[in-house]
């Protein structure tokens, strides 16, 4: 099998630099990467670098190289068409099916799955013009990534930056992964919690756990690769924001409780892979405490925090719900399992056996996925994306129909 083929189309807009990096991360990691940038994105990145970065030709015209009819073969040979930026004058143009110059005769002609990480200032993106645009897209099955929110050109700041380009090669890596030209969650909401909450002592000591949260942002990036549009209520992680990715930062149980619970109210499933703090110390000590000579340490008082996953699964913000649980394990794991699924009246419970350098912060995971109806689904030690994509096609197939 050759090298997967990737389409690169760069359109008009500052964030064309940050395309070099995708470019790059895409070359070496084993894609053949032909880039076909817009007219108007020359201004910003010239053509030497875009052909000697991918070691292709570069050309944005029609009109070169015309006994090979570039403008059909480009689109029909491709394994992933890429548009990243994309301007707000390109997803316009692709939503209408114009086609003036290589790229957009390039999208007509694909088979295969698009995607479009869309950069531009908040008040081109927010027009009704442009979210009619981007809604024709996605309904076409195009994966067009939300733009992050931060600093944009100039002074401004808000949604529209293009996401890192490193996080953009991830949902090209998970399109290319599954193989499949239809997005499967596209028009759902899903909410994922991930890392591990931290139960302040005092101003500089917690009780915390060794969640590392990647689990949780695997699932957030293959969710996103999976059109869906993707909550993350992140606890104490120290890892990059998927692209597209609403990511709300929570440190304590109770915090996390809170913000889950306010993005389920419209969630299409919720997925509880966040380490959550059974207990919490009594009290909190306002001023560090410190140490007594001769005197034994006091005791900590503990109070039980609320259990976000049982409440949940009892009393579903909507109907239709899909709830999904995660449980540590270190012995008896698949009974320990069944139990708690039982017990926490969930949906789906993926069963892991932790131990100290067992699934804590590593990238593999291996897991049994346990559901409600008795089905039991052994997925074996690989990336944990491999695993979280088995648990969307697990909460996929239990979604109720889509709402019109
Ligand atoms: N969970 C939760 N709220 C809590 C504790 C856990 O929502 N206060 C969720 C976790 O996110 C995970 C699942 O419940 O999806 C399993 O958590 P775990 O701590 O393993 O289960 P417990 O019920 O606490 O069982 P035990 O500690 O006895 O193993």
């Amino acid at each position: 099998m050759g090298k997967p083929k990737v389409v690169l189309g760069v359109s008009g807009g500052i964030a064309a630099y940050k395309a070099c990096e995708l470019l790059r991360r895409l070359t070496e990691s084993g894609h053949d990467v032909r880039v076909v940038p817009t007219a108007a994105s020359l201004n910003f990145v010239g053509e030497a670098t875009w052909a000697a970065l991918s070691g292709n030709p570069a050309s944005t015209e029609v009109w070169e190289t015309v006994h090979e009819v570039p403008h059909v073969r480009i689109g029909q040979s491709a394994d992933l068409v890429i548009v990243a930026p994309a301007t707000a004058d390109m997803l316009a143009k692709a939503a209408h099916g114009l086609a003036d110059d290589l790229l957009t005769n390039t999208l007509l002609t694909a088979r295969c799955p698009v995607v479009f990480a869309p950069a531009m200032h908040t008040e081109m993106w927010e027009h009704p013009a442009t979210q009619e645009n981007v809604a024709t897209l996605r309904r076409r099955g195009a994966l067009v990534i939300e733009p992050a929110v931060g600093r944009l050109t100039g002074k401004d700041t808000g949604k529209g930056r293009l996401p890192d380009p490193e996080e953009i090669f991830e949902v090209c890596r998970g399109v290319l992964a599954r193989g499949v030209t239809e997005p499967d969650l596209v028009g759902r909401h899903v909410v994922i919690s991930a890392g591990g909450t931290r139960e302040p002592l005092d101003p500089v000591r917690f009780l915390g756990n060794r969640s590392s949260g990647k689990q949780g942002y695997a699932l957030a990036r293959t969710a996103v690769a999976r059109g869906a549009r993707v909550t993350l209520v992140a606890a104490n992680t120290a890892l990059a924001d998927p692209a597209g990715v609403d990511v709300v930062g929570v440190g304590t149980a109770v915090q996390l409780r809170e913000a889950v619970l306010k993005a389920a109210a419209d969630a299409d499933a919720v997925v509880m892979a966040a380490a959550v703090a059974d207990f919490r110390p009594a009290e909190y000590a306002g001023g560090k405490i410190k140490k007594k000579d001769g005197q034994d340490p006091a005791p900590v008082a503990l109070v039980r925090n609320p259990d976000v996953l049982a409440e949940i699964s009892a009393d579903r913000p909507r109907d239709g719900q899909v709830v999904v649980g995660f449980a540590a394990e270190t012995d008896d794991v698949l009974a320990n399992g069944r139990a708690k699924l039982r017990r926490k009246g969930c949906d789906l419970l993926v069963v892991n056996e932790v131990g100290e350098a067992k699934t804590f912060g590593s990238e593999e995971n291996e897991a049994v996925v346990l559901a409600s109806d008795g089905s039991e689904l052994p997925v074996p030690y690989g990336p944990k994306e491999a695993l979280a994509d088995v648990i969307w096609d697990q909460v996929a197939h239990r979604l109720p129909a889509r709402r019109a």
